[in-house]
This record gives C-alpha cells, sequence and structure tokens, in this order.
C-alpha cells in the first residue's frame, strides 16, 4: 500500500529588525519635507502651476490603520527630509545579501525550534514580495548560507507570498518530494515605499519570517496539522508596483512614483474584504470546519478595519484580541509576513485539538487560507 504524506508546520522563526520608527517620528519628518517643498515650490505654488503638498498626521495614521510604529532596518535616512528613503552600503558578491541575511535569522530560529539540522532539509522557498534582484535566486543565497542541500527558489505573490510558499511546501510533501521544507519571508518594505506620499508613507515595516513545513513522519511531537489550503488570484491594478529592469528602456521616467508602491486604498478596503471572507467560510465548509468555532485566526496585517470586517463575518461576532491578535500596532504591514508574525508570537497558548486559520491577501489581489489544528506531545 502507498504510503500517505501528511503536511504540518513544525516551527516558525522571526527575525526583527533593531530599529523602529514611532507614528510621531515619522509625521514630524514627513512634515518638515513638506514644509521645505512647499518653501522651495512656493512661486510655482502661488502660480497655481505646482501643488502644495499637505502635512500628515498622527492621529490619522492610527485612525485609518492601526499603526503605531514599524520596524526599519535602516531608520535615519528614512526619517532624513532630504532623502526619505533607506540607505545602506552595496555588498559585494562575495558577501551575504541583506535581505538573504534577514531570512537566514528567521530560518535559523524554525530550524533550532524545531530541532531539525539543516542537512536534514529538503528545499528552500523565499516566499516574498520585495525580492532584492532577479537572480541567482535569494532562495539559494539562503540555502547556501544554511547548508542545505536539496534545492531552492523564490516566489512572489505580493502580500500571499507566505501563504502560497506554504500550500507549494505542502503540495510536495503530500506528493512525497520533499519531507522538510523552508518557507522564508525576508520583507525589507522599506525600499518600495515612498515615504514623500501622505496617502501610504505610514504602512510598511521590516521583518523576516520562516515556517518549516514537514511531513507528519518526521515533525517534532508539538506541531500544527494542515488540514487544508486554498488559494485565490484576481487580476487588479489597485495595488501596483511598476518597477522592473525593463524600466531601463525608459530612463526620462524610470525613477517615477509608480516604481513604488502605489494601491487605491478605499477600493482594496472595500473588494477585498468581501473576497477574502467569503473565501475563508468556503474553504472552512470544503473542510467541515465550523468558522464560528475557529479558536484563533492569524490574519494579514493590513489594517485594523479590514481585519475587523472579515474576523466579524466568518465568526459571527466582534472579535476579541484572543480571536485575532493583531502586530500591525508595532509591526506596521510587513506584506507577506504579517500573519506569520501573529501566527508565531500568538498560537503558544492554543491547546490540543484547537483549530485556527492563517490567512494572508494583498496585491495581484492574491489570497491564501491555511487551516491548522494543534497537536500536542
Ligand atoms: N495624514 C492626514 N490625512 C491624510 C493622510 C495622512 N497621512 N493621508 C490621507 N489623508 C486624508 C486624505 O487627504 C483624505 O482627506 P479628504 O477626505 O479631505 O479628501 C482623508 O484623509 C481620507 O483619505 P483616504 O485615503 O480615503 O483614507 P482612508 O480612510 O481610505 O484610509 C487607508 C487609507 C490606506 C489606510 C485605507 O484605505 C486602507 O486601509 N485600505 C486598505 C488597503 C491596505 O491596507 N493595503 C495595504 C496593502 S494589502
Amino acid at each position: 500500500m502507498e504510503a500517505t504524506h501528511r503536511p504540518v508546520i513544525s516551527s516558525t522563526g522571526l527575525f526583527t529588525p533593531s530599529e523602529s520608527i514611532s507614528n510621531e517620528e515619522l509625521v514630524e519628518s514627513f512634515n518638515k519635507y513638506v514644509e521645505l517643498f512647499n518653501a522651495e515650490n512656493a512661486d510655482a505654488i502661488a502660480a497655481g502651476g505646482v501643488e502644495a503638498l499637505a502635512p500628515s498626521s498622527v492621529e490619522f495614521i492610527e485612525k485609518a490603520s492601526g499603526i503605531k510604529a514599524r520596524n526599519v532596518m535602516v531608520k535615519d535616512p528614512i526619517l532624513d527630509p532630504e532623502t526619505m528613503s533607506p540607505r545602506w552600503e552595496e555588498r559585494g558578491n562575495d558577501e551575504l545579501s541583506i535581505l538573504a541575511e534577514i531570512g537566514v535569522k528567521a530560518a535559523r530560529q524554525a530550524l533550532e525550534r524545531a530541532g531539525r539540522r539543516p542537512e536534514n532539509v529538503d528545499a528552500v522557498l523565499c516566499a516574498a514580495s520585495n525580492m532584492q534582484r532577479p537572480y541567482p535566486a535569494m532562495a539559494i543565497e539562503i540555502q547556501q548560507a544554511l547548508g542545505i542541500d536539496g534545492f531552492a527558489f523564490d516566489m512572489n505573490v505580493a502580500c500571499s507570498s507566505a501563504t502560497f510558499g506554504i500550500q507549494t511546501a505542502a503540495d510536495y510533501i503530500r506528493a512525497g518530494n520533499a519531507k522538510s521544507v523552508l518557507v522564508v519571508s525576508p520583507e525589507i518594505t522599506s525600499g518600495h515605499l515612498n515615504w514623500r506620499d501622505r496617502d501610504s508613507h505610514f504602512i510598511f515595516g521590516d521583518v523576516a519570517t520562516a515556517v518549516l513545513v514537514e511531513d507528519a513522519a518526521i515533525a517534532p511531537p508539538d506541531h500544527w496539522d494542515i488540514l487544508g489550503t486554498r488559494l485565490k488570484t484576481v487580476f487588479s491594478n489597485n495595488i501596483r508596483n511598476n518597477f522592473g529592469f525593463l524600466n531601463r528602456a525608459h530612463p526620462e521616467t524610470s525613477n517615477a512614483a509608480d516604481k513604488l508602491f502605489v494601491q487605491e486604498g478605499r477600493k482594496v478596503f472595500k473588494e477585498v474584504v468581501p473576497m477574502v471572507a467569503q473565501m475563508i467560510v468556503d474553504e472552512a465548509e470544503r473542510l467541515s470546519i465550523d468558522p464560528r468555532g475557529l479558536r484563533r485566526l492569524w490574519l494579514h496585517q493590513a489594517n485594523t478595519g479590514m481585519n475587523r470586517l472579515i474576523a466579524h463575518r466568518v465568526l459571527g461576532h466582534e472579535a476579541s484580541e484572543d480571536e485575532s491578535p493583531t502586530v500591525l500596532d508595532t509591526y506596521g504591514n510587513t506584506s507577506s509576513a504579517g500573519s506569520i508574525i501573529a501566527f508565531h508570537l500568538h498560537s503558544e497558548d492554543l491547546a490540543e485539538g484547537d483549530t485556527g486559520l492563517i490567512c494572508s491577501f494583498g496585491a495581484g489581489y492574491s489570497a491564501g487560507t491555511v487551516f491548522v489544528r494543534k497537536t500536542a506531545a
């Protein structure tokens, strides 16, 4: 008889950069930039040729998003009103690149927590929305730095990269092609964020997460059974970044604002909430799980308002912080890593048999669900 392979989550890892920017610091620097811009362009503004910039506000940011602070790899250049973008020394090809470095830190923690040696891992997926370069793959660099034999590749599904990575890893396990797969999501979102754009300058933060997906046959006794995974994509221009190597063909526009993150925030809110809530309920039904009985939702951390609405539609009541924990307040939106940070920080208290949901949504549009159940020794 053919052996069945059951995918589980054996462990997770988290790397948090040491520097953090509060809303107060962010707004102070943004408003200095606005003052400078308006002073430098005073004549053109008076003549009607240039529009004056409006200041940002701490109250708006917190009310609209729930974000109070965000971690970043480097704080000073972002807050310098003359720079307003991250800066670091370019590294040589023989040095570990910065994105791989933080991915390795999160991955090492996941391996340690599972008691897994790198030589027993079969594959590494670098699943993130902000790759440092097209090739060689970040995943292969991470694989080498960890000392893993096997294969590795990058996948970018924007904010849903981690859940798409988990399903891909789970499928390798189910098919018997791998027993242990690392899904690493290093997100240096400060590089794609337009820190000069009042509508979005507060949204993102930097971080790295890792998820070790394994065959139940080799997993540690404490793990999370993966009950089912489901992915969905629907094309939308409402979250978009046009940065890419083909921009070199258009040098005159290659630094324009659309080569950074741009979104129609209200449309995203209106269109994504019902799509994701329905997807969760449909998938729960397929798996014979009562969504109202879910012990915890680890949702993508984009916006507290979106999460509140999605959780309400799934659970049938206003979710408590215990039912749908937020990490958005201190981490900001960390793209694909958000739901994994929530899971990493808020899952140890669950009991054997508790069922929960890791869920992501974002650009593409893309959305992914991973229903899990705790198994304890
Ligand atoms: N400080 C002060 N006021 C600001 C501001 C800022 N930083 N940014 C925008 N405003 C003002 C706008 O000018 C507007 O003023 P008006 O009503 O006088 O025109 C008002 O605040 C509302 O702006 P709007 O952009 O419509 O805000 P919003 O309430 O829709 O909130 C988001 C903006 C982005 C937080 C919200 O749309 C959202 O959460 N969308 C979900 C998308 C998301 O999180 N995507 C991330 C990728 S998954």
